[in-house]
């Protein structure tokens, strides 16, 4: 039987040279994988009768977005991701379900090998790779643009050549990953670091210097998941694509940044990311009224390691599974509501209410009736600043 390679295949034009390019390069037939994660575009159907046009001998495609959604982008929100302080983890939360489906297709369809079509510059062939490796070690992995010379000018004269049902005019100078958790857009005029991003760098956002009205939104969490939003029930999938459109609408969620690669390349990205940075934004509020202080202070510490094993590929991990352990005990009490603003890029929290909230009003009350001690502040503080207190005197005391 002729070896079977399951490509993920995206309907762009890289990919589909590449379904003949591995045909031609190993001569195995090539099983094309796509998945719907809500980047928009073109439907399912389109993209598989695409891939059998581009000679693929199967196509296997998914609706992957509520799975994205509950199982990866929720697991994000609860660990409020956000790489060097900024980035949501867009493309790196994506990778390992991709690699699922991946792994699910070559069972399928008896593939011994699977291959992707990022370059060998990025995170995002380790990201695959490693996830890969970790479900399913048996696996081979390629990529056609690192490891078979497949460079965009190869792929732009192959399809031409070929006569390939893909549009190969390449004006679109951006290398864009895009989904329902947002957009990352690099390369073209973006690589000189001190170009301000232009208009047509973004798409999931409105410019915040021109907003429409202030909007008023409320978010409802359970266990630090949303539930509602203005009190009307949805689905994680829904809450992030409706804020997609209500924050995007007042440019919410634009970031630029140079940013550290597992690699070692310092790189600059321009991401939109409007509902997951508004849903993070909401979900912190929301931790802090419920999480005790020292567990608060420490799922800081937790939350950093997890977004940081995430981005570096490590999804599958074990670090990462304990990690999770942690998280999802401390989104017990995470059940409430906030209230936002949302407008000219800013989503601003304004309220919050809990029935598992520890904010005290009568503890923290400068009125009358208050029911905190004040007297009990001084022993304390006489205790807490003792041994500050002996070093000082130690040290005058030894000029
Ligand atoms: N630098 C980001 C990351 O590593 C985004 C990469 C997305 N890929 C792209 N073709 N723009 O997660």
């Amino acid at each position: 039987m002729t070896e079977r390679i399951v490509l993920a295949y995206s309907g762009g034009l890289d990919t589909s040279v590449a379904i003949g390019w591995i045909q031609e390069a190993t001569g195995a037939e090539v099983v094309a994988m796509a998945v719907d994660v809500g980047q928009g575009g073109e439907d399912l159907e389109t993209i598989r009768q695409r891939a059998l046009d581009c000679g693929a001998v199967e196509a296997y495609v998914a609706d992957a977005r509520d799975e994205f959604a509950e199982e990866y982008c929720m697991r994000g929100l609860k660990a409020n991701t956000l790489y060097m302080d900024a980035y949501p983890n867009v493309s790196a939360l994506s990778r390992p379900l991709i690699a699922k489906h991946l792994v699910a297709a070559a069972r399928q369809y008896g593939a011994g090998t699977v291959a992707h079509g990022c370059t060998g510059k990025g995170n995002d062939q380790v990201r695959f790779e490693v996830a890969i490796t970790s479900l399913a070690p048996d696996l081979t992995c390629i990529a056609p643009v690192r490891d078979l010379a497949l460079t965009r000018e190869a792929a732009i004269e192959y399809a031409q050549r070929n006569d390939l049902p893909i549009v190969t005019t390449k004006n679109n100078p951006f290398s864009i990953d895009q989904n329902v958790w947002g957009r990352a857009v690099e390369t073209g005029f973006l690589e000189d670091i001190w170009n301000g991003p232009t208009k047509d760098v973004y798409d999931y956002t409105d410019d915040p210097e021109f907003p429409p009205p202030a909007d008023e939104v409320t978010i409802a969490f359970a266990r630090g998941i949303p539930v509602a939003i203005d009190g009307a029930p949805v689905t994680p999938l829904q809450a992030i694509e409706q804020l997609n459109q209500r924050a995007g609408a007042q440019g919410i969620g634009r970031i630029d940044i140079v940013e550290d690669r597992l690699v070692g390349i310092k790189s600059r990205e321009v991401y939109e990311a409007p509902g997951a940075m508004a849903l993070i934004a909401a979900h912190r509020e929301l931790e802090n009224i419920t999480l005790e202080r020292e567990q608060a202070r420490f799922k800081k510490l937790v939350d950093q390691r997890w977004t940081e094993l995430v981005y570096d590929g490590q999804w599958y991990s074990e670090l990462k599974d304990s990690l999770d352990a942690f998280i999802d005990d401390s989104q017990e009490h995470v059940s409430g509501e906030i209230r936002m603003t949302l407008h000219g890029g800013r989503a601003t929290v304004t309220g919050r209410r809990s029935d598992d909230s520890l904010y005290d009003f009568n503890l923290a009350t400068y009125d009358e009736g208050q029911s905190f001690d004040q007297s009990a502040a001084r022993g304390f503080i006489d205790i807490y600043g003792l041994s500050s207190k002996q070093a000082t005197a130690r040290n005058q005391r030894r000029g």
